[in-house]
């Protein structure tokens, strides 16, 4: 061998070699897009802190995943934003509530060639922006969350879900949300289950994409992780995975590869990775500002994603990256 040793670089030479040799590839497959409906909504709204992304009306919902759809994105995941809030958030079940309007839409016009994935919580419908029911003493009740979400499984795949995604870190979700499909003739309705959700700070965007506050300043600590811990977050998998769940979720996605490496190295179903809206927001910021490359910066971050061990990413980016693998 001659030195220096330049085994490296030989392979770096041109673009198609590179394209050749990457080992990690991003493609539309991969993506789910997040989206937003709200109800009685004439124009989508855009959201100030997450530029790109609307508050969509039901016309404008139905529109924008046509458009996905085009350039070949199948999975999207359904948030809603309903006109009346209450303790329990019962707009969530209501079979004319807004995401099941908003299914149904889908269903009819898409049949089986769409994934449309529907957020199983209930912050966005209850009047304290809690994912469960609050007790007298200010905690959230557990089991009295669970029948709940119960029933939003049900309304939410009677009204055309191809799949749920429990985001409420409630303990036993899982196993109450597959005993109710299970109960009720949908055996073949997969969970989505966000196993791994970190009480994060990068979530501030989404809360004003459907204007949720937490009363009292609160926040979700008793209920989601504790971004110090990642043993705990495989736990939090194994117990999901001895619930039934179908797919598994890391969120958020950067601050946490590790988690997700290491999940991938535990489990071997499906593995999602949600790259959330101070994710995007932090990049949408830098980039609005001339400091990066928006769109390079988002790629990197996506293959570092995947890279690390998920299989698919829920992520703002969706359309503008499905529109450059074009
Ligand atoms: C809860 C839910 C949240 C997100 C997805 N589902 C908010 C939260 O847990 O506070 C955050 C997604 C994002 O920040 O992009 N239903």
């Amino acid at each position: 061998m001659t030195f220096p040793d330049r085994r490296l670089r030989r392979l770096r030479r041109t673009p198609a070699i590179r394209q050749l040799v990457a080992e990690t590839r991003i493609g539309v497959d991969d993506l789910i897009a997040p989206l937003f409906v709200r109800e009685n909504c004439e124009n989508p709204q855009p959201i100030e802190s997450m530029p790109g992304v609307m508050q969509h009306s039901q016309e404008s919902l139905l529109e924008e995943v046509r458009q996905l759809r085009q350039l070949g994105v199948t999975g999207i995941v359904l948030f809603g934003l309903p006109e009346r809030k209450d303790s329990v958030g019962s707009e969530a079940w209501n079979p004319d509530g807004v995401v099941q309007v908003a299914l149904k839409n889908l269903r009819d016009e898409h049949g089986d060639g769409l994934v449309a994935i529907a957020d199983l919580c209930v912050d966005e419908y209850t009047d304290h922006g809690h994912c469960g029911i609050v007790t007298s003493s200010g905690d959230i009740d557990n089991d009295a969350t669970l029948e709940l979400y119960q029933k939003t499984a049900l309304a939410q795949v009677e009204a055309g879900a191809d799949m749920v995604a429990p985001s409420g870190m409630m303990d036993g979700q899982v196993a109450a949300i597959r005993q109710a499909l299970d109960a009720n003739g949908h055996e073949l309705t997969p969970i989505m289950a966000y196993s791994a959700k970190y009480a994060s700070a990068e979530y501030g965007p989404f809360r004003e994409a459907v204007d949720v506050t937490i009363a009292g300043g609160g926040n979700r600590k008793t209920y989601q992780q504790d971004p110090a811990n990642a043993r705990e977050a495989i736990e939090e998998i194994r117990l999901d995975v001895a619930e039934g769940a179908d797919l598994i979720m890391v969120k958020p996605a950067l601050a946490y590869l590790d988690i997700i490496y290491r999940a991938r190295q535990e489990f071997d179903l499906p593995l999602a990775a949600y790259h959330v809206s101070g994710e995007y927001a932090m990049l949408k910021a830098a980039a609005a500002n001339g400091w990066i490359d928006g769109l390079a910066t988002g790629i990197e971050h996506l293959t570092a994603i995947k890279r690390a061990g998920a299989d698919l990413i829920l992520t703002y980016l969706t359309r503008e990256v499905a529109e450059t693998l074009q």
